[in-house]
C-alpha cells in the first residue's frame, strides 16, 4: 500500500548491528528505505539498502556531531530510529555514577543529540519521522535496573516535548516500547530459570516478542499513515501492559 510506502525515503538506523535494530533496519529497506546506520563495528552486512554508515560509540554522545556531519552535509534524512540502547542491572543502592551515566549516555543523551541534529535538518527541509525506541520501563519501575528505568521514561518525556515543538514543522515524533523481546539485551532473564517462566506467563499472548514483531509499528511511523500521530508512545507488548 502507498501509504506505508518508504520508497525515496532515507532511513537512518542507530544500533542496528543486532536485535530489534537489526529487524526495523531490513524491515524499514523492504518498504522501500535507503539506510544509514549509526553504531559500532561492522554494518555494512545489515541490508542491500545500507548506502552509508557512522561509527560512533554512544558512551560519548559529544563524538555523534562530526562523525555525522558529513552525513548531513550529503544526505537528506526522512527518518530517525534512535534504537541503540545499553542496559545496567543491580540493585540500585549498589550502582555507581559512572555506570548510570553510561546508560544515561547511551539510552537518552544520544537519543538527544541525534533527534536535535537529524530533527534540525527536518525542521529545515519542512518534513520528518522520529522513532525512539522506549520500554515498558517508560511506564513501569522494573526490577533492578534504576538507570535503563530512568532513561525510558525520559525518553518517552522527550519524545513528547520534542512532538509538541515540532508538529507544526510537520516532524512527527513517536516512540515503540516494546514487551520483553528475545534479544541480547534481556539474554540474562531468557536464561534465568526463575524470571523466564514469571515473564512469559504475565504476556497474554503466551510468548516472547521477537525483533520482526516491531517492524510493522517501525514502518507505520516511519510511514506517511502516521502524519497525523505525533507524541505517541506505541507499546508493541502482546498485551502485557492492558493485563
Ligand atoms: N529486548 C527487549 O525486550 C527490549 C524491550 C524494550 C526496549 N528495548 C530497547 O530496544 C533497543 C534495542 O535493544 P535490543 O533488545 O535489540 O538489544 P541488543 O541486541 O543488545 O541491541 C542494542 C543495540 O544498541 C547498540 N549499542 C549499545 N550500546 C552502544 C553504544 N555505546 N554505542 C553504539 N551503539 C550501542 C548495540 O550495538 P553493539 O552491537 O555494538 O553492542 C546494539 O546494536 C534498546 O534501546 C533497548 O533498550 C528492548
Amino acid at each position: 500500500m502507498d501509504l506505508f510506502s518508504l520508497s525515496g525515503k532515507t532511513a537512518l538506523v542507530t544500533g542496528a548491528r543486532t536485535g530489534i535494530g537489526r529487524a526495523i533496519a531490513v524491515g524499514l529497506a523492504s518498504a522501500g528505505a535507503k539506510l544509514i546506520l549509526l553504531g559500532r563495528g561492522d554494518l555494512s552486512d545489515v541490508s542491500d539498502a545500507v548506502i552509508s554508515t557512522v561509527s560512533v560509540d554512544l558512551e560519548d554522545p559529544s563524538s555523534i556531531e562530526p562523525a555525522l556531519a558529513p552525513v548531513l552535509a550529503s544526505h537528506r534524512i526522512d527518518v530517525l530510529v534512535n534504537n541503540a540502547g545499553t542496559i545496567g542491572r543491580g540493585p540500585a543502592a549498589e550502582v555507581s555514577l559512572p555506570d548510570w551515566r553510561r546508560v544515561l549516555s547511551v539510552n537518552l543523551d544520544s537519543a538527544f543529540e541525534l533527534s536535535k541534529l537529524v530533527g534540525g535538518q527536518m525542521l529545515a527541509q519542512g518534513s520528518g519521522k522520529i522513532v525512539n525506541i522506549a520500554s515498558l520501563l517508560s511506564f513501569q519501575g522494573g526490577i533492578n535496573v534504576a538507570a535503563y528505568t530512568a532513561s525510558k521514561h525520559a525518553l518517552a518525556g522527550l519524545t513528547k516535548a520534542l512532538a509538541n515543538e515540532w508538529a507544526s514543522s510537520n516532524v512527527q515524533v513517536n516512540a515503540i516500547a516494546p514487551g520483553y523481546i528475545a534479544t541480547n539485551n534481556t539474554a540474562v532473564l531468557q536464561a534465568d530459570p526463575v524470571r523466564e517462566p514469571q515473564i512469559r506467563t504475565r504476556i497474554p499472548a503466551g510468548r516472547w516478542g521477537t525483533p520482526e514483531d516491531l517492524v510493522g509499528a517501525a514502518v507505520f511511523l516511519s510511514s506517511r499513515a502516521s502524519d497525523y500521530v505525533t507524541g505517541h508512545v506505541l507499546v508493541v507488548d502482546g498485551g502485557w501492559m492492558g493485563r
